[in-house]
């Protein structure tokens, strides 16, 4: 841990009070944050953020303009400087497994959100399976937004889920505020979600024809061989990641995506395809869109969107130990050469957005066998820094970062006040140490089960301090008390 920045101490003096209630509150004025290396998606400058006492972004400023405004002395301006930290848009991470209520023994929205709070992700969007009940009713919407209500560190946004039938929900769910919805084209892994047939995905596109949310895919379709059980000529070791792999080659991503081009020709639905693996994938979506473009379509991006996670970028199948199921996930990680493939097309910004697909489980599920253990990685804490890890070695800018992390998930799900410093865009923000380093050991891990693929590497990067609507909820890996997020949804629709 890195306790030598002196200004939380500052802050804290200033902003620690108690409620009436005895929980501890953070009164927030009108602040400066200063930074001489203030990062947008787009730009680096020396300057600040100036931020209303309504937690909400009054203007984005240039060090001259900052002089001038302090010259003026306005003395109820309480002034954060963070020096040569970087000053960015806090990240939102739009994939995330929180498997609260019904599988709390996963993932829950304390530590989930928390883990966010001390990685610099202000805001996350929760996935509607592994919970119970799933996020495919609003019913059951209801059910989740009650068990995060007055718990969550961070704000969190929802996605709805799409089973086949459920369409009559969208609608109510829509209202209610979720950014989307997300369907299976294979197995979910979970009983209560299950997949949509080929006869079930036109209903879904007709039911969100013209609508402006995003119905997002998990593009994979089941071929013969899927397995859990090594009888078959596929099958050598099921503790070997390669018998793994060779279960779910490239082909089943391609395949599915494939089909779902016959369907973004046919209506106006803006579709994303969630953790893709196989490179392939990219040139498919992007002949849709380009079909969509000519056609004048005016959604972000023709409304054909693609997102890639942190473990693709940061591992390759090679590297993983036999036995260690922490790594799998699906699709799977795949060699060196898609790995640089993939980071050919993020150079190109051929990718729109990356996550986390934070997709944990309890230890015992996850065992040595690589065909029978429970697929998902955790990583909701660490994004900001293993993206950091692989680019700046790779040398891109702390702009990237925030084009990838911020803008693009911001963008993504529609959630107009954040992932930008932008005037009137929710104050989330983080500062950023980028030659910081730190090992990643169970002692920081803050989600609830801690097993991770990276444990013991070194990260570069460190988000130092993470403020939310212009507060601090956390500085060097601790989190303060009292959750101050958010659920960014319709409350009128929900708790009436
Ligand atoms: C996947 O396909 C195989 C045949 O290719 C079939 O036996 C199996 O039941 C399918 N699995 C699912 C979940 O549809
Ligand atoms: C990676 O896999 C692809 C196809 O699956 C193959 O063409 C390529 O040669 C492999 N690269 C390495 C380094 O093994
Ligand atoms: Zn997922």
């Amino acid at each position: 841990m890195r306790p030598l920045y002196n200004l939380p101490t500052l802050l804290l003096g200033l902003f620690v009070g108690v409620s009436c209630r005895g929980i501890t509150t953070r009164e927030v004025g009108r602040q400066l944050f200063l930074s001489r290396r203030v990062v947008t998606e787009a730009a680096e400058f020396d300057g600040g953020v100036l931020v209303g006492s309504n937690g909400v972004i009054e203007s984005v400023l240039t060090r001259e303009s900052i002089d001038a405004l302090l010259r003026n002395g306005d003395s109820s301006l309480q002034v954060f400087d963070g020096g040569n930290l970087a000053l960015m848009a806090g990240a939102v991470d739009s994939h995330v497994h929180v498997n609260e209520p019904g599988r709390t023994s996963w993932e829950g929205f304390v530590t989930a959100t928390r883990a966010a709070a001390v990685g610099g992700f202000t805001t996350i969007v929760d996935m509607p399976l592994n919970s119970i009940p799933p996020t495919t009713t609003l019913e059951n919407l209801k059910i989740k937004a009650a068990a995060a209500k007055e718990e969550v560190f961070v704000d969190v946004a929802f996605w709805g889920g799409a089973v086949p039938g459920n369409e009559k929900e969208y609608p109510r769910m829509i209202e209610a505020g979720v950014v989307g919805f997300k369907g299976y084209l294979i197995d979910s892994g979970v009983p209560e979600f299950p997949h949509l047939e080929v006869e079930d995905i036109g209903p879904v596109f007709s039911a969100l024809d013209g609508a402006a949310v995003v119905l997002a895919f998990h593009a994979e379709l089941n071929d013969s061989r899927i397995t859990t059980d090594c009888d078959n000529e596929y099958c050598t070791d099921p503790y070997l990641y390669n018998t793994y792999l060779a279960t779910r080659p490239e082909a089943l991503e391609l395949d599915a995506v494939s089909l779902l081009v016959e369907y973004i020709e046919a209506y106006d639905v803006h579709v994303h395809i969630v953790h893709v693996s196989a490179e392939g994938v990219i040139p498919i979506l992007e002949e849709a869109r380009q079909k969509r473009l000519m056609k004048g379509n005016s959604r972000w991006r023709g409304g054909v969107t693609a997102e890639t996670c942190h473990h693709y970028l940061t591992l390759s199948s090679e590297q993983i130990p036999p036995g260690h199921t922490e790594y799998k996930c699906s699709p799977p990680i795949r060699n060196i050469t898609n790995k640089e493939k993939l980071w050919q097309y993020i150079e190109e910004r051929r990718f729109d957005l990356i996550t986390s697909d934070h997709s944990p489980s309890v230890a015992s599920l996850k065992g040595p066998n690589f065909l029978t253990a429970w697929g998902g990685v955790s990583s909701v804490q660490f994004g900001v820094s293993l993206f950091w890890t692989e680019a700046k070695a790779r040398g891109y800018s702390l702009s990237t970062l925030s084009h990838f992390l911020s803008a693009g998930p911001a963008k993504l799900t529609g959630l107009q006040r954040k992932g930008f410093l932008r005037p009137g865009y929710d104050a989330d923000l983080i500062y950023f140490d980028p030659d910081a380093s730190f090992v990643v050991t169970p002692e920081i891990i803050m989600y609830k089960n801690k097993i991770s693929p990276y444990m013991n590497r070194v990260l570069q990067g460190q988000v130092v301090y993470t403020f939310l609507r212009g507060q601090l909820v956390a500085s060097s890996g601790e989190v303060f008390e009292g959750p101050l997020g958010e659920l960014l949804l319709s409350p009128a629709v929900l708790f009436n």
